[in-house]
């Protein structure tokens, strides 16, 4: 075996790829029962290097349909982004909660209000040079926190989109998608007011929205995240680096 295979497919090649496939619908109500939600079709997951190539008319579907990992049983829908293809902000969530389940567009609940009028206090607007996104498409039960390997199998989405939108400019919102982007457990606390980079792109972390809406006192510090992030791109475009 060679020694320069990414994990997938060694694991491919020992033919333990991939790690988990849906069960056939179970014929009574027994599934949804454990599950929270109907049967997704059975199906064969699509390999992180087959998302690597694709364009953005195979990567809206395959989000929506995708069953890379579990949480394609509970959810309604993947939920892939929305915005400007060729936006220069991009904004990382965490995941899709039960409206944007529903509704298939990120952000679409009470934290996507918040997030709007967080946008338009720095002169922007949704779809607008703006792409929202999440790590996660698919919704995980009961909103609780991503797993590792939901992660794993979800973020070769993300980068996909990245690679596609190449913004000039990422704000991740909140602990967890600061925590699983830069791979630490650094506090939200200190992560925040510091440019990172995410892929090679600058990249500024703030408060989630959701989390904004319960500690209304952090709403200075999120906007203090915006200027940062504002000023940063606004050097980057005059040609200074951050
Ligand atoms: N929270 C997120 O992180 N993303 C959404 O799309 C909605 C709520």
């Amino acid at each position: 075996m060679s020694a320069g295979l990414g994990r997938e497919a060694r694991l491919r090649e020992l033919g333990l790829w991939p790690l988990w496939r849906l069960r056939p619908p179970k014929a009574d109500a027994s599934l949804a029962a454990e599950t929270g939600g109907p049967a997704a079709e059975v199906g064969e997951a699509l390999p992180a290097d087959d998302i690597a190539g694709l364009d953005w008319e195979e990567l809206i579907p395959a989000v929506r349909a995708c069953t890379r990992c579990p949480l394609a049983v509970s959810r309604t829908q993947g939920v892939p982004g929305v915005g400007d293809r060729a936006a220069e902000w991009l904004f990382i969530g965490e995941a899709p909660g039960a409206d944007e389940d529903r509704q298939g567009e990120p952000f679409v609940g009470q934290a996507g209000k918040l997030l709007d009028a967080m946008l338009a206090g720095i002169g922007l607007q949704r779809g607008r040079n703006v792409y929202i996104a999440n790590i996660l498409k698919s919704r995980p039960p009961g909103n609780r926190d991503p797993k590792p390997d939901e992660v794993a199998a979800c973020l070769p989405y993300l980068e996909r989109q990245i690679d596609l939108i190449q913004p000039r400019l990422i704000v991740v919102l909140g602990r967890i998608a600061a925590q699983t982007l830069l791979v630490t457990d650094t506090p939200i606390g200190k992560l925040r007011g510091h440019v990172h980079k995410y892929r090679g792109v600058p990249m500024v972390v703030t408060y989630h929205p959701a989390y904004l809406l319960r500690s209304p006192a952090d709403k200075a510090k999120s906007w203090e995240d915006l200027l940062l992030a504002r000023r940063t791109l606004a050097a980057l475009k005059s040609g200074a680096t951050p």
